[in-house]
């Protein structure tokens, strides 16, 4: 059975890159948090807290040592809180995100009201939306063009959530131009969700069966599943080789693999290694 692996899978540059600090931290020793769970990733955050770093909800419930920020980044506020509580803190915002937040400021500090295209409550959305805020802009969230209010005036500013893909924050800016507006628009989308959901589907389209691999909890891992389910009826969402038998590719000539930007290589490789025994 050939085993063919999509082009771009796996952790992602931001997610690898908080991994990767997370594991420094954690080797140096001493009372680690992380604020929220690091990625969404159910055996990561596990392995990480069986070498000590627990998740904390909130700001409040850390006392003293390590506090790493997550690749979403954080609200101004709660950076300023953890500051106040005199935390150690290890800043994994993706960078990508960190472009996302300064574009959000700048367009709110040059007097523009701000359009997030996103999703609410994300805490990405939220990061941008509080730095647009903190730098005096006015917010609205808009997940689609319907989103959009009426009655706007310019200057108005878009930002996007990093993993948008490209045809909302298109379709969100006609829908500001159809208002007779002229948006200044920061394209901040990061391109590896699309790489990924472009090279799965390449994949999903030459084989018999699909196996996406990433947390359930990991809405980018959910769509791509989704994206492969509609070109292959036969794809697994899993969150480890363990969830795969056997049975389920009899038949199968090719066999092809994915991964969420939440799954780290060793996750992927596993189930790579499972198919290839087969
Ligand atoms: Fe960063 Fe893009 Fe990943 S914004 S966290 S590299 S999806």
């Amino acid at each position: 059975m050939q085993v063919i692996q999509a082009k771009h899978a796996g952790a992602c540059y931001g997610v690898q890159r908080a991994l990767d600090m997370a594991m420094a931290v954690v080797e140096r020793g001493g009372e680690v948090a992380t604020l929220g769970p690091l990625i969404h990733n159910p055996k990561v955050v596990a392995d990480l807290e069986a070498r000590g770093a627990r998740v904390a909800e909130a700001p409040a419930d850390i006392h003293g040592g390590t506090v790493i920020i997550r690749s979403h980044g954080v609200t101004p506020e709660v950076r300023a809180e953890l500051e106040e509580r005199g935390l150690d803190i290890v800043d994994a915002t993706c960078p990508h995100v960190a472009r996302a937040q300064a574009a959000a400021a700048e367009i709110a500090g040059a007097g523009c009201r701000v359009m997030v295209v996103g999703e609410a409550g994300h805490p990405e959305v939220e990061g941008l939306t509080a730095c647009a805020q903190a730098a005096g802009g006015k917010v609205d969230v808009v997940a689609a063009p319907a989103d959009v209010p009426e009655g706007l005036y310019d200057p108005i500013g878009v930002v996007v959530q990093t993993t948008q893909v490209r045809d909302n924050l298109d379709a969100v800016v006609a829908a500001l131009e159809e208002q007779g507006l002229s948006p200044i628009v920061k394209n901040t989308i990061c391109s590896a969700t699309s790489q990924r959901q472009r090279t799965a589907a390449d994949v999903a389209d030459r084989v018999d069966a699909m196996v996406v691999i990433g947390g359930r909890n990991s809405s980018n891992t959910t769509r791509l599943a989704e994206i492969c389910a509609e070109r292959c009826a036969r794809t697994f969402h899993v969150e480890s080789a363990g969830e795969l038998a056997p049975e389920q590719f009899a038949g199968c000539a090719a066999v092809g693999v994915t991964a969420g930007a939440s799954t780290p290589e060793d996750q992927i490789q596993a189930v790579v290694a499972f198919l290839e025994e087969l």
